[in-house]
């Protein structure tokens, strides 16, 4: 269920638009922003708030790539995976992460510490490989680097 604080929060959202459906990715937003997930009870609330049918905010939640409808660590790792990247050897810096945080790709480390994604383009093709971690961009990774990037984040 939606707390109060959320779902006010949705709420004052959904009063800045003619059809408080277009609330819609900003309350699944203010959703991921308390909990870091999504789960299917919180659809079902955030369709009630904004009179949507479920399907329809999972529509929108599984259409963003930024929405997380399964549970994640409290860091989100994303590894570009596009053309600039492969060219420069993302692959290597992924099987590090893998191989350094005992995951793979879409799994979270047992202690909850991260999660492990692929994404397409950061728009850093000029500095890759690149990834984002949480809210964050890191460029021109390799091996060597990307450990002293991984201890920001505990
Ligand atoms: S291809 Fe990786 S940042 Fe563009």
């Amino acid at each position: 269920m939606l707390t109060e604080e959320i779902k006010h929060e949705i709420e004052a959202e959904a009063e800045r638009f003619e059809r408080k459906q277009a609330a819609c990715i900003e309350a699944l937003r203010i959703v991921q922003m308390h909990r870091r997930w999504v789960d299917d009870e919180s659809v079902r609330d955030i369709a009630s708030v904004l009179d949507m049918s479920p399907d329809e905010v999972d529509s929108v939640a599984t259409f963003y790539n930024l929405i997380y409808r399964h549970p994640v660590g409290r860091h989100v790792i994303r590894v570009c995976a596009s053309v600039s990247c492969w060219l420069l050897g993302y692959e290597r810096l992924l099987d590090h992460l893998i191989q350094r945080l005992g995951i793979a790709v879409g799994e979270t480390t047992a202690d909850g510490r991260f999660t492990l994604l692929l994404n397409q383009c950061l728009g850093a093709c000029d500095h890759a490989p690149a990834l984002m971690i949480d809210q964050d961009q890191y460029q021109d990774l390799d091996v060597a680097n990307v450990e002293a990037v991984l201890e920001h984040y505990q």
